[in-house]
C-alpha cells in the first residue's frame, strides 16, 4: 500500500516512483529480462490503475517525439516495450506474499518461474541468472541470499544452510524461518527477494495455512518444497537497496545517478562540493 511513501502514494504507486527517470519496477523487469526472463506478470491490484496505464501502448507520445526530433527517447521506450511480455494478476486484498505469488498462478502456467520483490533493486541481472543456472541443473528451486550482521536478521526469511557455500557462492538448504529472533535465526543468511521456484511451488502455497494476521507466507511455501525435493541458495555480494524506504529509495536514486552516463559527472561534481 506504500504508506512509507505517503503522500506520494496516495496517487502514485510506489512501484512507479522513479529512480531518476524511470520506475522502480521497469528496473525489476529489466533486471529479468537481463537474466533470459521474457514474459513478466506484474501482480497488482485494481486500486492501482496506474500500473497498467504505464504498460500501454502511447502512440501518440511516440508520434511527438519522432516529429519534434527526439526519436532516441521513442526507441529507447519502444525497446523497453519490446523487451517482455507483460501480463496481470490481481491480488485486490494484501493476504501475504505467498498469496499474491498464488494470484499468478494462471497466468505463469506449469513452468519454473523466477518471483522479484520490486522492492529489492539489485545492480544487475547476474544474480537472477545464476539462481535460473542453478535451478536447472537441480531440478529445484533457488532462492537469493546475502549475509548480514546478525542483528538485523529478524526482518527477513532466514535459511538454514546444510554444509559450506561453494566457490561460486551456492549452498544448499535445510529449510528456513520467516522473520526469526536473533537468537532463534538459522544463520546470517537472509533471502534477498529474488526467487526461481518449481512448478510445485503453486500447489505448496495451497498447501499453506494463514499464520499471523491472516497472510499466506511465501517462506512457509518453500519450507514445504526444501522438504520435498533440491533446495539451494545462492549467496551474493550484488549491490542493493530497499527501494520500499525512503531511505533506500534515495541511495538508490543517488548510487544510479552517480553511474549514469548523461548526469553521473555532473551530479559527482555538484555532490563534492556540497557542505
Ligand atoms: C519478504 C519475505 C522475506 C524476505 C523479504 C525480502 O518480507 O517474506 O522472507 O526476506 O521479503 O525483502 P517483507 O519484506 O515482505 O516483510
Amino acid at each position: 500500500m506504500g504508506t512509507r511513501f505517503l503522500p506520494a502514494t496516495k496517487a502514485v504507486p510506489k512501484e512507479l516512483l522513479p529512480i531518476i527517470d524511470t520506475p522502480a519496477l521497469q528496473l525489476i523487469i529489466d533486471e529479468a529480462v537481463g537474466a533470459g526472463f521474457d514474459h513478466i506478470v506484474v501482480v497488482t491490484s485494481h486500486s492501482k490503475p496506474a500500473i497498467e496505464a504505464y504498460f500501454r501502448p502511447a502512440p501518440d507520445v511516440m508520434a511527438k517525439l519522432r516529429s519534434s526530433g527526439r526519436g532516441s527517447v521513442a526507441d529507447r521506450l519502444q525497446r523497453t516495450a519490446d523487451s517482455a511480455r507483460i501480463s496481470f494478476a490481481y491480488q485486490d486484498d494484501p493476504h501475504g506474499l505467498g498469496h499474491a505469488v498464488g494470484c499468478a498462478r494462471a497466468a505463469v502456467g506449469d513452468d519454473p518461474f523466477a518471483v522479484l520483490l520490486p522492492d529489492e533493486l539489485m545492480g544487475d541481472s547476474t544474480l537472477l541468472a545464476q539462481m535460473a543456472d542453478v535451478a536447472g541443473v537441480s531440478g529445484g528451486s533457488v532462492v537469493g541470499l546475502k549475509r548480514v550482521p546478525t542483528s538485523e536478521v529478524s526482518a527477513y526469511g532466514v535459511v538454514d544452510p546444510i554444509g559450506e557455500i561453494d566457490a561460486d557462492g551456492v549452498v544448499a538448504v535445510r529449510t528456513m524461518v520467516e522473520k526469526p529472533s536473533p537468537d532463534a535465526a538459522p544463520s546470517d543468511l537472509i533471502i534477498i527477494g529474488r526467487y526461481v521456484l518449481g512448478a510445485g511451488a503453486f500447489d505448496a502455497i495451497d498447501r499453506v495455512q494463514p499464520g499471523a494476521g491472516g497472510e499466506i507466507q511465501l517462506t512457509d511455501a518453500l519450507k514445504l518444497l526444501a522438504a520435498d525435493g533440491p533446495f539451494h541458495g545462492v549467496v551474493s555480494e550484488i549491490s542493493r537497496h530497499d527501494t520500499g524506504t525512503p531511505f533506500g529509495w534515495l541511495t538508490a536514486v543517488v548510487d544510479l545517478a552517480l553511474d549514469d552516463r548523461e548526469i553521473g559527472a555532473q551530479f559527482r561534481a555538484w555532490l563534492h562540493g556540497r557542505r
